[in-house]
């Protein structure tokens, strides 16, 4: 009977624990769906081809500056509307919260929560 009822409640304790949000960081939302290609170092890799970019080299590779709108839209799929390679466009990353974000020119714009974290973290893993 007591191993019963310690069984019962060690299966509710998982299932609230699977219901409760885990809050969401960019290294994590980057390990979920990002990793798997660009390499869990974002150095990029060759598991699939075209190979992913190395996503530290963002910076060097756009003059020196960190091409936060460039990253955005890359990831929520504006800026490879026209050609579109094997990178999905992450939907379901974009539905979530949404919070004001303001670019280098001072301009507000309304982008979900999961971006914002991403294109930190990606600005935090570019080459010194
Ligand atoms: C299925 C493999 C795959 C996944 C998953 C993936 N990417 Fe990509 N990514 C690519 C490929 C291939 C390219 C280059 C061609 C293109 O745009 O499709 C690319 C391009 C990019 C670029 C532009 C890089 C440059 O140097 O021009 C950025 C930024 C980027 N990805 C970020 C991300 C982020 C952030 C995630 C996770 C939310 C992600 N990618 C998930 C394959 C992937």
């Amino acid at each position: 009977m007591k191993t019963r009822a310690s069984l019962g409640l060690g299966v509710v304790a998982l299932v609230l624990a699977g219901c409760i949000e885990q809050p969401q960081t960019g290294a994590g939302l980057y390990g979920e769906y990002c990793a798997s290609c660009h390499g869990a170092d974002a150095r990029g890799g060759p598991e699939i081809d075209p190979p992913a970019p190395d996503l530290t080299t963002l910076a060097r590779r756009h003059g020196g500056t960190y091409p936060a709108v460039f990253v955005m839209s890359t990831i929520d799929g504006y800026a490879r509307e026209a050609t579109h390679g094997p990178m999905p466009i992450f939907g379901a990353l974009l539905d979530g919260r949404v919070e004001t974000w303001v670019d280098a020119d001072g301009t507000p714009t309304p982008t979900p929560v999961s971006l914002i974290l991403l294109n930190e973290y990606l600005a935090g893993q570019q080459e010194s």
